[in-house]
């Protein structure tokens, strides 16, 4: 079962291997740009100093030793009245240190939080950017959830490392230095042996037993997602429980999932448990140890008896950050497979690019030309062949034929969604590949087969095509695309929202308020892909006017199903299995009496009212 749910935090840890390791490690050079960036001195000079500060906050390790001496003193001086002065400034001393301690974190934070956010804005930034210039084919084979994951999880893991290895881990262990190099001169370096001893070990066994505990956590982590999946997709199919009388075969379902996950939690926390213990345990050997060396010490007359406190208070100290050290060695192995999966999203090669020195499109008429091109997605089915034809400026092609014989796949070339294998493919004269995209895609107007629309309202949608444009020119497509009636009809008008993908609208009104963008935009060629969907003649009616308004003298490709919509199309083509079967005008093509005139007839039967 658990490898069903494979997207679970701790599985992917289980995919870091050494090697994997050096990669995530090598990522941490992308982001250094960003924090020692070269256009803003004020931020270089905030990270040194938030690393200046940092460096100094360790020194407040030292604070114990003062405290001591205070004790050492009050131990010699004779039993009185009146407070040493020497013993007070001590004891002052110590609070005023500690204070600054707890100042310094908040000092750094500071100094570092924007630098740290806006290096995480710039990544997302750059992640999202590419994200949209990678190719069609790319984002089809992709979940859209799981890209946004991506980047999100990738962004925090990039908080995350900052916090735990420069502001957590490292300090530990520059305090480890100075800790031992203070044991090493007041004390003797026995001391600092112990003290370094601790802390390696205990580095050593946190690292070794979260490494084994990582299994129970991700059983854990799988066996939740899989009662929450059955949870969803049993209250999802609500109705059909019912229908079925289900409930308690429902019930039974969910609580054994759920059982499952009571066990791996348990153990999980048993054996963190362990973990805890065994930390524990070294520690604190560590610390009786140094505490005995010190008390025999002391009882030789070789130190004073403050010692003891110091020594005591500054190994506590060092415990403190090694408290979380299981929670951030976890947090951090994730962050680094976190950023390796972000970043090898930004290193996806991007499969069409521009040309070095492309220039932009010189567009003219918009004459369209296809030149014996061949195309496939995939290596073993070709899906064009050979497909040739010349659309004159401002003129109409319509392409007919069976679901599937590639229609839609030439208007997705047209838009270079996808680059032609051979043949080519001119716009005025220049090949499609020579020019920018930018410039393309800028003179052609596409109408999908498949409208999808943001989730805002109409007028965001229809502004979509140049988000400048006044409500004057807003409604004036409206009209064009006979949608603008609709639109006022309803009781919030052009600040109606569309829902998600546009669902609140019916297929018809959906399709005008993508003509309505399309006529906004007012490109010199158009790609219109007639829906499949059945609409009634009436919206079907109104849907061909809107179009015939929005393809007068401009380059027109129509991709249409039924063929009563293109009899006055300047030219036709039927493709049937990528190839052109026939090729010519209305009349020429039932003149041949082959697939076209086939075609016609049985839609002639079929449907009787719409000629
Ligand atoms: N991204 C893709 N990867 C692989 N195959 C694809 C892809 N897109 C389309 N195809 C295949 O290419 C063929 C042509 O698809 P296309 O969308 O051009 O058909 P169509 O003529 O527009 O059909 P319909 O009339 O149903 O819209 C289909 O068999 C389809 O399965
Ligand atoms: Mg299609």
């Amino acid at each position: 079962m658990r490898h069903r749910v494979s997207n679970t935090l701790p599985e992917d840890a289980q995919e870091s291997t050494e090697s994997g390791l050096r990669a995530q490690f090598g990522n941490l050079k992308f982001l250094l740009p960003h924090l020692w960036p070269k256009d803003r001195p004020g931020d270089r000079v905030r990270v040194v100093l938030a690393f200046f500060v940092t460096f100094l906050g360790q020194l407040t390790i030292a604070a114990p030793f003062l405290l001591g001496n205070a004790i050492d003193r009050l131990a010699e001086s004779d039993p009185g009245l009146v407070l040493p002065a020497s013993v007070a400034s001590f004891i002052i001393g110590y609070g005023l240190i500690r204070l600054v301690g707890a100042a310094i974190p908040q000092a750094r934070e500071f100094l570092f939080s924007r630098v740290g956010q806006r290096a995480q804005r710039k990544v997302a930034l750059e992640t999202f950017r590419h994200i949209h210039s990678l190719s069609l084919r790319f984002h089809l084979e992709r979940r859209t959830g799981g890209l946004s994951r991506i980047i999100e999880r990738g962004i925090r893991s990039i908080d995350f490392l900052f916090r735990f290895l420069l502001f957590n881990i490292g300090p530990t262990l520059v305090q480890l230095v100075i800790v031992s190099v203070i044991f090493g001169l007041t004390y003797s370096g026995a001391y600092a042996l112990v003290a370094i001893c601790t802390v390696v070990v205990y580095f050593w066994f946190t690292a070794a037993s979260t490494e084994w505990r990582l299994k129970f956590r991700r059983e854990m982590n799988a066996k939740d997602t899989e009662a929450n999946t059955k949870a969803v997709d049993s209250l999802l199919n609500y109705e059909t429980v019912k229908y079925f009388n289900n409930e308690d075969f429902e019930a039974e379902r969910y609580n054994r999932t759920m059982k499952g996950y009571q066990d791996a939690a348990v153990r999980s926390n048993v054996s963190l448990a362990v973990v805890n213990i065994g930390q524990a345990l070294i520690f604190n050997t560590g610390l009786i140890v140094i505490l005995l060396l010190a008390a025999k010490a002391v009882g030789r007359g070789e130190i004073g008896i403050g010692a003891i406190t110091a020594i005591s208070l500054v190994m506590m100290q060092l415990y403190q950050p090694l408290n979380i050290l299981g929670f951030a060695y976890r947090e951090i192995k994730q962050a680094l497979i976190d950023m390796e999966k972000m970043f090898d999203l930004i290193k996806v090669p991007k499969e069409i690019v521009d040309k070095p020195n492309a220039q932009a499109l010189n567009i003219q008429s918009g004459k369209v030309e296809f030149r014996n091109v061949n195309f496939h997605y995939e290596a073993d089915r070709q899906i064009l062949k050979d497909v040739s034809f010349v659309v004159p400026a401002g003129e109409s092609l319509a392409i007919v034929g069976p679901s599937g014989s590639g229609k839609s796949t030439i208007s997705r070339i047209l838009f270079r969604f996808y680059d032609v294998r051979d043949g080519s493919v001119l716009v005025d004269g220049q090949d499609v590949k020579d020019v920018t995209q930018d410039s393309l895609r800028q003179s052609i107007g596409m109408v999908p087969q498949d409208t999808v629309l943001f989730n805002d309202t109409i007028r965001y949608n229809i502004a979509y095509a140049n988000p400048e444009a006044s409500q004057q020119d807003i409604e004036r497509a409206a009209k064009l695309a006979n949608i603008h009636v609709f639109i006022e009809s309803l009781p919030n008008g052009y600040d109606s929202t569309v829902g998600e993908r546009g669902l609140k609208l019916s297929g018809g009104e959906k399709q005008r308020v993508a003509i309505a963008r399309t006529i906004l935009k007012n490109p010199t060629i158009l790609i219109l892909d007639e829906a499949t969907s059945a609409l009634d003649s009436a919206t079907e009616r109104s849907i061909q006017e809107a179009l015939r308004h929005v393809s007068a003298d401009r380059t027109t490709l129509v991709i249409a199903h039924r063929l009563s919509t293109i009899i006055d199309a300047n030219q036709i083509i039927v493709l049937n299995e990528g190839r052109i079967a026939e090729h010519g005008t209305h009349a020429e093509l039932l003149a041949i009496d082959g697939l076209y005139a086939e075609l016609w007839y049985q839609q002639q039967q079929s449907e009787p009212i719409t000629t």
